[in-house]
């Protein structure tokens, strides 16, 4: 999605911007652009496409100067075209903009704006705020007055940033959900819509919060509210290195972050487990441990891989915890009027913290007066900040548009909440250390998987140029089966289907013949002869069967064309094992397919607007 990088300082401002973008194509975008205050006015250069399309024009235009601003666009009001590009500017060359977010009432404020004379260039909604603003900035009125004045007849959503020729020693910038941080450097500071793109020049940050504004210059960081109320806020240290933000020898992201599971897992449970005790700790719920436990029912809402990862929370929860839990699409929660009493809780799921859909279903729950929960993988992330208490992922920063090991790390702090939970009420002491010592053996037993990466290769190898795509499971294995259908459809285009396995009987049956590829999750439990009833369902339709099977399974190679073992563990952590074969396969097919498989087309890493 939309991403944002702007500089105040003596360094040469092409590079620091360029870099700052290219921090963030993760997001995914569909053109890129830059301005720049010069001696000789704002110079804009922007380009359809990739940032290197951009580098290309911009090595043959000279531009320097000390205040500049850069962006990538995600297209949602006009095509991701040169003209639509930001940054915008209004009737004249005074003021240049760059905004995240979508603005509602734009066509409103551009038919008024027009009557007053103003003229559009672009087909965005974006233009019009900074045509508006240039109503406001009369002569001796400051910029971040000019722009606070057109923020109070703006609505929607906004992080953006405004330089202006006539003030060159100034960024002005604000947010209305749309994040936006402020990077504090000595004698130059930063603005961007993430961390990432100020981390290789500063690591302390401060966050603003909905309805505030900043000012910066080279030497200082003024913030206050939209309402003119002058704001305090805490300068907070980033805790992650470049390192962690590069490929480290990896062809992709993705493949990187497939390959840190063994390291995520761990890292998301280092000091909570407790051995002693069988027993979890989660620091972050303390306090808050009451309501949760005795909740008479749990409402879990996410979107994308993580509303996958809820599905599995369901499962958990229920099984152990005996608390009956409903999993919501967070864009359906926050429009139905869901049915939250005292005795409710709301636990929100999102890698990224910025979901615009979870964090507005997350200030539904807190309007109708529930306690609400999060489990997040940005630190300091809005949602990290809005939700009354929560457990954070540690899995670092996840740059591959698709989610492979926030998916993990999510199942696994799902599986300490359930312990914890359980605990505190019927679970036996035995059976918490038997699942104490069984998470503690996961990273290993994920190793082991991520070693046969060889042989999902050449699985993908005969399956590349298939045009449809199903994957079953039960139980568990349900949510892995949606999970790896839609790894497999973001990444490389195919049509891909999840369904729990018995049902396939009642529609997707249909499809299957000898050019069909059906992925069985298909583990040694509670289901398994079932499963082996759907596999032969398939074969006698002559669908061709991939199986995920738990090592020592050699009865399965009878049935199925390709087994692909995992390691066995307990029935409600098998989905942490699944999911890694079934992300390779997605991560390969995509590659023998020319796929960008990072940057997949149309998708965004962290969905802002709605
Ligand atoms: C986007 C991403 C998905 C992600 C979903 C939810 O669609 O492409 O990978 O699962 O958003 O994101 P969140 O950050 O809230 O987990």
């Amino acid at each position: 999605m939309c991403g944002i990088i702007g500089y105040i300082g003596p360094k040469k401002i092409v590079p620091v911007l360029m870099n700052g973008l290219k921090r963030l194509e993760y997001r995914g975008y569909d053109s890129a652009g830059i301005a720049a205050i010069t001696q000789n006015g704002i110079r804009i250069v922007k380009e359809a496409g990739k940032i290197s399309r951009l580098e290309a024009l911009l090595n043959d235009n000279e531009i320097d100067g000390q205040v500049g601003i850069g962006h990538t666009r995600w297209a949602t009001h006009g095509e991701p075209t040169r003209k639509n590009a930001h940054p915008h500017y209004g009737c004249s060359d005074e003021l240049a903009l760059i905004h995240n977010g979508i603005i509602e009432n734009y066509s409103d404020l551009k038919t008024q704006l027009e009557s007053k004379g103003h003229t559009f260039h672009t087909d965005t909604d974006t233009e019009v705020l900074v045509h508006l603003i240039e109503e406001f900035y009369n002569h001796g009125t400051p910029l971040e007055e000019a722009l606070r004045l057109a923020l109070t007849h703006v609505q929607g959503t906004y992080g953006l940033v405004v330089i202006s020729r006539r003030e060159p020693d100034k960024l002005v910038t604000a947010r209305q959900g749309s994040p936006i941080v402020v990077g504090l450097g000595k004698n130059e500071n930063f603005v961007a819509s993430d961390v990432n793109a100020v981390i290789d020049h500063t690591k302390q940050v401060t966050y603003l919060d909905d309805g505030e504004m900043a000012v910066l210059t080279r030497d200082a960081v003024t913030i206050k509210t939209i309402d003119n109320l002058p704001v305090q806020k805490k300068v907070v240290q980033i805790a992650y290195d470049l390192e962690r933000i590069s490929k480290g020898g990896y062809e992709h992201y993705m493949l990187k972050e497939i390959m840190e599971q063994p390291e995520t897992i761990r890292d998301a449970m280092r000091g909570r487990l407790l051995v002693d005790e069988g027993m979890a700790r989660l620091g972050g719920l303390d306090g808050e441990i009451q309501s949760l436990l005795y909740a008479r029912r749990i409402l879990i809402t996410a979107c994308g891989t993580s509303w996958h990862a809820a599905l599995i929370g369901e499962y958990m929860l229920e099984e152990f915890v005996r608390t009956p839990v409903e999993v919501e699409y967070a864009s359906e929660f926050r429009y139905r009027d869901p049915v939250l009493d005292n005795d409710s809780v709301v636990i929100v799921i999102s890698q990224s913290g910025e979901t615009a859909d979870t964090l507005a279903a997350l200030r539904e729950a807190k309007r109708k007066g529930v306690k609400v929960f999060g489990i997040c993988n940005v630190v300091g992330s809005t949602i990290a900040r809005e939700t009354d208490a929560g457990v954070y992922l540690h899995a670092g920063p996840e740059i591959g548009v698709a989610s492979t090991k926030a998916f993990t790390s999510q199942v696994t702090v799902l599986a300490l909440i359930t312990l914890l939970l359980a605990r505190m009420k019927s679970m036996s002491f035995t059976r918490g250390v038997e699942i104490v010592k069984e998470m503690q053996r996961l990273p290993e037993k994920i190793q082991k998987i991520l070693e046969s990466h060889e042989q999902v290769k050449a699985i993908a190898e005969q399956y590349c140029e298939a045009t449809n795509f199903l994957y079953l499971g039960r139980g568990y294995n349900f949510p892995v089966a949606l999970e790896g259908a839609l790894k497999l459809k973001e990444i490389s285009y195919i049509h891909a289907e999840g369904y729990p396995a018995a049902e396939m009987k009642h529609g997707p049956i249909a499809l299957i013949d000898e050019n069909m590829p059906v992925v069985f999750i298909a583990t040694h439990d509670s289901t398994y002869e079932k499963i082996i009833s759907n596999i032969e369902e398939v074969r006698a339709r002559k669908g061709k069967v991939i199986a995920i099977a738990t090592e020592g399974d050699e009865d399965i190679k009878k049935r199925a064309d390709h087994v692909i073992y995992v390691p066995s563990t307990l029935e409600f952590l098998t989905p942490i094992l699944t999911i890694v074969p079934l992300q390779l396969l997605a991560y390969y097919i995509a590659i023998m397919r020319g796929c960008d498989v990072d940057q997949p087309r149309n998708l965004a890493k962290s969905v802002t607007v709605e």
